[in-house]
């Protein structure tokens, strides 16, 4: 696929630098080693022709004339497109910060909805020209498309190389990555301030900033929903109260977006994933570009015996939700989001999966990622994926894991361990 460049390059920076993502997030301190790695050097050649990515191998069935999207008014492409990518309608979340592309466009009247599954994401904002798309490639990282709204013509999937200027930041890791920002705005949907980088290991009382929830979420703190002068000013009263929740018919109508929920477990998983994602595009990058940053206190077994580096050691305890922010007030969601997301299994023999929700007092029953399962996983460089999977064998099998693993009670540990021995098809031999 060509790659197009000039897709308004000067407005996209000028975007990039208003709301400081082209800088580093001013709200948290970054460690030195989440500097900007050289992407577009071999062995990554981020911007070469090879692509392996769910929406690469999209637009190619178009070409051959194997899927068809169907443009509808209103929506444009955008419904045919969910289907063709398998990207569920009821994973919508709606952000109205003008953080992003079409900031001209996004206001609290006019949110901009995000859709996701475990390798896809779709953005859209009515009216807008074109349907901003992100996948992850398992070499890669996240790459970048658009589709352009227009009726005439072969609908056609363009790889955009601008996206990085925000999407490949100290936010994303330094490597070409995602994003999710919490920003109180202005009623317009301006973004005033708030914290540039948001992960499950992130205070709800933080989080939602700029974002509408929906959903079932009792007294939980957080600061979704603040769209209208009034939510602004009632919010200041009294900024450690329960988050508020809001009427989305009333605020956007009934007919303009597909459905009606900004899902607020679709918001939980969606912060947990990016996150993730983001540090195995970057403990893969630093391996095959030889990068590797100082090595961490955790020894790994083996023949000698080596050391996981400090991304390896931080993807180890993003894995198993360590830091994780507890649930203050148990949450549900309103759609059907989490029907659809605990479908997906692989369940064991006892019917367990790592895709359970808790949602009581954290977001899963069992606390390892369903991601240990994805292809950007499994295709980490060998040597660190067998650093990482020694790594997490001493954590799961030890009778007494040392700080900060010992959050982990045994019988969690034992259950992870079990469901991935019935589920996972190329744990190292010493696992089974
Ligand atoms: C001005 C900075 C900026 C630029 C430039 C930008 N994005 Fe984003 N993008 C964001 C932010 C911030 C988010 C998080 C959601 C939000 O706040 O709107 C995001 C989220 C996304 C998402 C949802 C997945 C995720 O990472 O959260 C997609 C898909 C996406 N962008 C696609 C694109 C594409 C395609 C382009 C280039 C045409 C692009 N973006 C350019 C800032 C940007």
């Amino acid at each position: 696929m060509k790659l197009q460049l000039a897709f308004f390059r000067w407005q996209l920076l000028f975007y990039a630098v208003a709301a400081g993502l082209a800088a580093v997030s001013p709200a948290r301190a970054q460690t030195p080693d989440e500097g900007k790695l050289p992407y577009r050097q071999q062995p990554i050649d981020y911007f070469g022709p090879e692509t392996n990515d769910a929406i690469a191998r999209l637009q190619a069935r178009l070409e051959k004339h194997e899927v068809r999207l169907e443009f509808r008014e209103g929506q444009g492409y955008l419904q045919s497109l969910l289907e063709a990518l398998d990207v569920p309608v009821v994973s919508q979340t709606l952000v109205f910060a003008k953080n992003s592309v079409n900031a001209r466009l996004i206001s609290p009247e006019n949110p901009r909805a995000l859709y996701f599954n475990d390798e896809v994401y779709v953005g859209w904002v009515p009216g807008a020209p074109a349907i901003e798309l992100s996948a992850v490639d398992r070499q890669k990282g996240a790459m970048f498309y658009t589709l352009r709204q227009q009726s005439e013509g072969a609908p056609r999937i363009v790889r955009e190389e601008s996206c990085l200027l925000c999407h490949a930041s100290a936010n994303a890791q330094g490597v070409p990555g995602h994003l999710v920002r919490s920003f109180l705005t202005d009623p317009q949907g301006n973004p005033t301030r708030g914290y540039s980088r948001i992960t499950h290991d992130t205070p709800t009382a933080e989080r939602w900033g700029g974002w509408y929830v929906t959903g079932d979420f009792g007294s939980l703190p957080h600061q979704g929903n603040l769209a209208t002068a009034l939510d602004l000013l009632e919010h200041e009263r009294n900024p450690d109260g329960p988050g508020r929740t809001v009427d989305l018919r009333q605020r956007l109508g009934a007919a303009k977006y597909p459905v009606l929920h900004s899902d607020v477990v679709a918001l939980l998983v969606l912060e947990h994933q990016l996150h993730l994602q983001n540090l195995l595009t970057r403990v893969n990058y630093e391996e095959r570009l030889e990068r590797r940053p100082v090595a961490a206190a955790g020894t790994v077994a083996g023949n000698p015996p080596q050391t996981v580096t400090e991304t390896e050691e931080r993807l180890v305890r993003y894995l198993l939700f360590v830091d994780e922010a507890p649930l203050e007030s148990p949450v549900l969601g309103g759609s059907a989001f989490e029907s659809w997301f605990s479908r997906q299994g692989p369940r064991d023999r006892q019917g367990r999966s790592l895709r359970q929700f808790d949602l009581e007092r954290r977001l899963f029953a069992f606390r390892c990622s369903y991601l240990i399962d994805s292809p950007a996983f499994d295709a980490l460089p060998a040597a660190a994926r067998t650093r990482v999977y020694a790594r997490l064998w001493k954590v799961l099998s030890a009778a007494a894991p040392a700080e900060p693993y010992d959050r982990l009670p045994a019988r969690e540990r034992r259950a992870i361990l079990e469901i991935l021995r019935d589920t996972k098809p190329d744990l190292p031999e010493s696992w089974k």
